[in-house]
């Protein structure tokens, strides 16, 4: 049981959960003495709010807290940390969807990074309702603890071989077999563009394949974006826009977190993971700008910007990927800061010309309240990459530009028509403490994916 939850305990204290529109009528059907306090201490059940009532005898005899309207669970994140000491109970007359929800956001508030500042526990923990598969709940919170370490370590403790090791780590954990082409290794395995990209620093370039499940079972393959630290080699970034760029290996993150989820509950699938892990660095080995790069695909690529990165190690996983024709091909990447600025930090972008699949995702970011919302795979925009020695170039020249539409064009390139493929660009950031979480890394879109993937597959 992970520390913020608790057994079923004899005492417990209860958690009402109430939005401003039922506060009243819920009001007055309690007793005098708790409508006194209440009144007392002015709660109005205004979202965020938390009123402490008290005992007689000194104890609690309940919490109440405020949420937007009747669906806002994932305001139950902000109690573990602002709750004195003891067991608490939910009490809210939620569908189990919302219940789900609202539990899986107190184990995803209870978490803190404590690798380079101590921090002491928050010692409020909550019973699990008997209606939630607590096990499935607390594989999704573990997950998405893993997610928010790696995203979170500096980049001294995030090298490709520390992003290895940690996707080793999830193999060993879940049983299943992992592969790693290391160094000038990439060239003779034909990941031309995996080594180019990687090939300025001196954490050496690697793809990480990891194999799990019965072949019997429909194929879904992960690829994760992993540059460990994006300067924007020597098309340089800003200083702000290079601030935050430890978080650029999230995608690996992530689906190193989404894969042990789907490995730890068993889904009848046959998984790959791949992870291009990279350092996108400056030095007299970088790629430059006009380089001419051969892909795995066989197409030539003109690099006009190095800070488009991403897509060119992700091009060459994505070829590996769709050669085997799997049943689905899932990508999440820290891909362009225009995802950004189209949809801000807490909304995915979700891109992919399977209608079906668009909207099953997006009905499971509902259910989920993981947020994403559906972008056009713009074919015409592929005009923008024309080049003038190569087949195709790394960053759009076109005006008035849409760089997460373009990103996926690019990627879409090499993926094909023939496969069912979705694309995640993601922002795997917390600018600052949400409901949910402290500043740091996030997890976006996998709590929304495994649940789809789960209802298609289980
Ligand atoms: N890692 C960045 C994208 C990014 C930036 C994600 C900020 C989240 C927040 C990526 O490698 C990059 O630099 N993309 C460029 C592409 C451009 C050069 C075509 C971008 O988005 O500006
Ligand atoms: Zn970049
Ligand atoms: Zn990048």
């Amino acid at each position: 049981m992970l520390t913020c939850f608790s057994e079923i305990t004899s005492t417990s204290t209860p958690i009402y959960v109430l939005s401003a529109v039922d506060y009243p009528a819920w009001l007055e059907k309690q007793t005098p003495s708790l409508r006194n306090w209440a009144q007392r201490v002015g709660f109005q059940a205004k979202k965020g709010e938390i009123c402490l009532v008290p005992k007689d005898d000194n104890d609690l005899l309940c919490v109440l807290l405020g949420i937007a309207d009747r669906e806002d669970a994932l305001q139950i994140g902000i109690l573990p940390s602002r709750l004195p000491q003891g067991v608490y109970s939910l009490s809210a007359d939620w569908k189990e969807s919302l219940l789900n929800c609202a539990v899986t956001a107190w184990g995803l508030g209870s978490y803190r990074f404590t690798r380079y500042k101590k921090a002491d526990p928050y010692l409020a923990k909550l019973i699990i309702p008997d209606s939630c598969d607590s096990k499935e709940i607390q594989r999704t919170v573990s997950a998405i603890y893993r997610v928010r370490d790696l995203i979170n370590l500096a980049p001294h403790d995030m090298s490709t071989s520390h992003l290895a090791a940690a996707a080793y780590e999830v193999a060993q954990e879940c049983g299943a077999a992992i592969n790693q082409i290391t160094g000038v290794d990439l060239i003779t395995e034909n990941y031309p563009m995996i080594y180019a990209v990687g090939k300025g620093s001196e954490s050496e370039p690697q793809l990480v394949d990891i194999r799990w499940g019965d072949s019997k079972h429909p194929k879904v393959t992960l690829v994760g974006k992993g540059v460990c630290f994006d300067t924007g080699g020597l098309d340089l970034k800003s200083p702000d826009g290079m601030r935050l760029m430890k978080k650029d290996m999230a995608g690996a993150a992530h689906v190193l977190g989404l894969a042990q989820m789907i490995m730890q509950a068993q889904l009848p699938i046959q998984l790959r993971v791949l992870i291009p892990a990279v350092e996108n660095a400056i030095s007299g080995s970088a790629y430059h700008p006009s380089d001419v790069l051969k892909s795995r695909k066989g197409l030539t690529v003109e690099i006009t910007n190095t800070d488009a990165e991403g897509r060119l190690i992700l091009a060459d996983a994505l070829t590996e990927a769709a050669s085997e024709d799997p049943d689905l091909i899932i990508d999440i990447a820290t891909l362009t800061g225009a995802a950004r600025i189209a949809l801000g930090h807490e909304i995915g972008a979700l891109f992919t010309d399977d209608d079906a699949l668009a909207n099953d995702l997006m009905r499971h970011s509902k259910i989920t309240q993981d947020p994403l919302w559906r972008m056009p795979i713009h074919k015409p925009y592929r005009a923008g990459f024309e080049s003038t020695v190569a087949d195709i170039t790394n960053s759009s020249n076109a005006m008035f530009t849409a760089g997460a539409v373009n990103a996926a064009v690019f990627l879409k390139e090499f993926v094909g028509d023939a496969i069912s493929w979705v694309h995640f660009d993601i922002m795997a950031w917390n600018p600052r403490a949400s409901s949910i979480g402290p500043e740091g890394g996030e997890a976006n879109a996998i709590r929304a994916v495994f649940s789809y993937l789960k209802e298609r597959f289980q």
